[in-house]
Parts: structure tokens; C-alpha cells; sequence
């Protein structure tokens, strides 16, 4: 792109990012990063926006999770291995019951930064600079952890490297060969959806088994023995993601090597802001949060900067308005798209707007309102004749007590068992699956409303 550098963003009015006290010591980490290797490459970011423009044609559907906020104490193998586990057993649900290939994306390996409500917070009478993820600051409510330290970049950057490659592993080793989709169930998820999930599993093997007994294909060639899963997280620190900004070799395009997918937030999509900057060069596939106070004239101007060529896969609207709100919403920004001509992939947030406090003082958001707004946000695609391409969850492979409801109906009361996470609520394994059957029939009823209704 000729009229745009990778440093031009600093020229424009910015939010949500830190201001760091000590220059010369961002200065030094900045330069540090830049030496370092790239985390993704141009070929995988083209490959994924070839994926997401199938699901913008209604050929495939994006799956997209993982925590608000990766953590820094947090980080294991066997948490990583864990929310991947039940990525695959979504994308399992959805792609052998509702018959749609699923693209996988983590929100992993570099979902360290968050925008915050409020620059301050205040516990007991004594006000501190608000966490801001633990690329950031730290979580600790001290005002040695508030202060933002530039060195945490290369720490976020060590463990998104390791993070990437455990999952890169995962993908390809032999763990994700679908042979093995019994092996992906975790251990505490003794429900309903487990017990569901087994059933679809069953029939899943019964047919790898038929397909081998007949001959009928190769059931041990590579397409079912690995998978390609994407990495993905909230463009929002720029100092970071500049640092890690590379030109492609063979096609010369920039490319945020930060990960494969990045998207701008709900609170920092100004069209002539610093974070549309900075994306508008990159050629990854980029997201754009749309959320109640989006109007049609800025995601026009949004759509016309990020996606000038109308490239279908480039981007992704992911729309998050809260239960009981889409309606308000989604049809305006609908049209909208259908009058520009865009080609775009609609995704559905069902976390971020309904994020509540709960009557025993917890961060959550109810099972039911999750639900309720990815079945708004399907009703609303049908009457519109659009494609409802995919989902977007806040969850973990942890059994966590974040969200209430769910089968298991996680209460008010329970939420203080293991609630863990370092930002916003998160659904844990059971729920994630719960809702993953729920979409499953959401797509075969969007495809064969004849059968549901017969059945
Ligand atoms: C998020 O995805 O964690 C987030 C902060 O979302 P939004 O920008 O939509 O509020
Ligand atoms: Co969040």
C-alpha cells in the first residue's frame, strides 16, 4: 500500500494505549522486537483470508475462542491444550453434525491487551490505573504493578512464540487427526453435551470405519489427520504490533506478524484513529467490533479504509450488541453492507454485550442472553437473506464458574468456586460445547427448514 507505513498510526489520535514513563526503555524493546523472528507468515495469513472468503459465500463457518485475556500466570501447556481440545470439539460438532467446514481460530498466542471501561479503579478508597493486560501492567491492585512496563511486550512475545508453537504441534502432530475424536473430551465434563458429544463421536468413527472397511477413500490422508487452526487477538498495543510488522519477500505486502487474524475493537475503531491506521496496512484478515454505537456512515468509511479492493476473507464484522439489542441494530449495519456491495464474513460476539454484575458482586454474563443474541443474530441473517458466517466466544477448556446458566447451571452463588479469569467472563468447556450444538442447529435450520420442522 503505497500512501501508509507501518509507523503512520502514530500521527493519529489514540486510545485505550498506555503512556509509558520510561521512553528510552520502550525505545530498547521496540528495537529488540523488531530483530525478532515473526510469529506467522504471509502465506498462512493469505491461506486463512482464502478460508474466510469461503465463509463469507455462506461455504464455510468461522469459529473463533479463547480467553479475554491470556495471562501471564496462567500460561500452561495443558491450558492451551485444553481450549484447543474444545475448539476441536466444536468445530467437531459443527462440521460432522451440521455438514459445514469450520475454520479454527484461537483467541491465543497474542490476546494480552484490553481496553478498559474506566483509566482508574477503585477498591476500599484507593484509586490505581485501571489492569490493562498483562502485556501492559499487572493485575495486581498495587501501583508498582499498575505502572506500565514496556519490558512486558517481550514477555507477551516469548509466550504468544511458545504458545504458537505447542498449537502449531497440536495441529499437525497426530493430536488433531480426527481418528482420535474421542480423545479430545475433557475430563470433568460429565453432562449432557458430553454425552452428546460421545453420541456424535460414535457416528463419526462408525463412518471412518465404513469409508476404511469400503475402500472408499484414504481416511489416513492429511485433511483428517491434521487441521490448520489460525491465531488471532485485539490489535490494541501499536507499539508492539509496528515492532512486529514485516514485509513479505515474494509479494512485498506488510504483514503484522503478531498473528494471523487482528481486530480492532469496539473502543477503538475511530475511522481516522490510530488503530484503523495501523490495520488498514497489514495485509492479515482483519476484524472490526461492531457494536450498538457503530452507525452506518463510520462502518461505511470503516469498510471503504480496511477493505478498499473489496477482497472477500479481508474482513470480518463481528457484531456484539447484547440480547435483546440486535434487532436494534444489526438490520441498519445489514444494509448498510448490502448498499456498499461489501464483501464481508458477519460474525456474532454473544459476550461482550451482556456482561452484567451478578447479585454476589462477580463480573458474569448469563448463559440464556449469550444464546439468545447468536439466535438474534441468525433470525435477523435469514430475513435479510445474509450469511451468518461465524461466532466469536470468550470460553476456556478449564471448568471454570465465570457465566451462570448453562445445563449444568452455574448460579450466582457458585461463581466464586473458580472464577479465574483475568479479564472478562468466560464460558467454560460444557457451555462452550452447549452452545456449539446450539449453532450446529441453527446452520441446519437455516439449510433445511423443511426437515426441522418435519422432524
Ligand atoms: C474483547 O473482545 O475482549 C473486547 C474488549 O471486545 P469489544 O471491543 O467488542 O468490547
Ligand atoms: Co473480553
Amino acid at each position: 500500500m503505497s500512501n501508509w507505513d507501518k509507523s503512520g498510526w502514530r500521527a493519529k489520535p489514540r486510545v485505550q494505549m498506555p503512556e509509558y514513563t520510561d521512553q528510552a526503555a520502550l525505545k530498547a524493546v521496540e528495537a529488540q522486537l523488531a530483530k525478532y523472528p515473526p510469529l506467522v507468515f504471509a502465506g498462512e495469513c493469505r491461506r486463512m483470508r482464502e478460508k474466510l472468503a469461503a465463509v463469507s459465500r455462506g461455504e464455510a463457518f468461522l469459529l473463533q475462542g479463547g480467553d479475554c485475556a491470556e495471562s501471564f500466570n496462567e500460561f500452561s501447556a495443558d491450558n492451551i491444550r485444553d481450549t484447543f481440545k474444545v475448539l476441536l470439539q466444536m468445530a467437531m460438532v459443527l462440521t460432522f453434525g451440521a455438514k459445514v467446514p469450520v475454520v479454527k481460530v484461537g483467541r491465543m498466542a497474542g490476546q494480552f491487551a484490553k481496553p478498559r471501561s474506566a483509566p482508574t479503579e477503585t477498591v476500599g478508597g484507593v484509586e490505581l490505573p485501571s489492569y490493562r493486560g498483562d502485556i501492559i501492567n499487572g493485575f495486581d491492585f498495587t501501583p508498582d504493578a499498575r505502572i506500565p512496563d514496556p519490558n512486558r511486550m517481550l514477555q507477551a512475545y516469548t509466550q504468544a512464540a511458545a504458545s504458537l508453537n505447542l498449537l502449531r504441534a497440536f495441529s499437525t502432530g497426530g493430536f488433531a487427526d480426527v481418528h482420535r475424536v474421542h480423545a479430545w473430551t475433557l475430563g470433568f465434563t460429565e453432562s449432557d453435551e458430553a454425552e452428546r458429544y460421545r453420541d456424535l463421536a460414535n457416528r463419526l468413527q462408525d463412518t471412518l470405519d465404513f469409508m476404511k472397511a469400503a475402500g472408499v477413500t484414504d481416511t489416513t490422508n492429511k485433511d483428517m489427520s491434521t487441521v490448520d487452526f489460525y491465531t488471532s487477538h485485539e490489535a490494541l498495543l501499536l507499539e508492539y504490533e509496528e515492532a512486529l510488522c514485516r514485509t513479505d519477500s515474494t509479494s512485498g505486502a506488510q504483514i503484522a506478524g503478531s498473528g494471523h487474524m487482528i481486530w480492532i475493537g469496539d473502543r477503538t475503531r475511530q475511522p481516522d484513529g490510530a488503530h484503523v491506521e495501523f490495520c488498514r496496512g497489514v495485509q492479515n484478515p482483519i476484524g472490526l467490533k461492531c457494536g450498538p454505537s457503530t452507525t452506518v456512515d463510520d462502518l461505511k468509511v470503516l469498510m471503504e479504509k480496511l477493505n478498499p479492493n473489496n477482497e472477500a476473507g479481508r474482513l470480518t464484522l463481528i457484531a456484539r450488541f447484547g440480547a435483546g439489542s440486535v434487532g436494534d441494530h444489526l438490520p441498519r449495519l445489514v444494509k448498510a453492507v448490502q448498499e456498499e456491495g461489501a464483501n464481508v464474513v458477519w460474525s456474532c460476539d454473544p459476550m461482550h454485550g451482556n456482561t452484567i454484575k451478578s447479585s454476589t458482586g462477580y463480573k458474569t454474563r448469563p448463559f440464556d442472553s449469550v444464546l439468545r443474541e447468536v439466535q438474534e443474530f441468525f433470525d435477523i441473517h435469514n430475513a435479510e437473506g445474509t450469511i451468518p458466517g461465524g461466532v466469536h466466544f470468550e470460553m476456556t477448556g478449564k471448568d471454570v464458574t465465570e457465566c451462570t446458566g448453562g445445563v449444568q447451571a452455574v448460579t450466582d452463588e457458585n461463581l466464586s468456586d473458580r472464577y479465574h479469569t483475568a479479564c472478562d467472563p468466560r464460558l467454560n468447556a460444557t457451555q462452550a460445547l452447549e452452545l456449539a450444538f446450539l449453532v450446529a442447529e441453527e446452520i441446519i435450520q437455516r439449510r433445511e427448514p423443511q426437515r426441522v420442522a418435519a422432524e
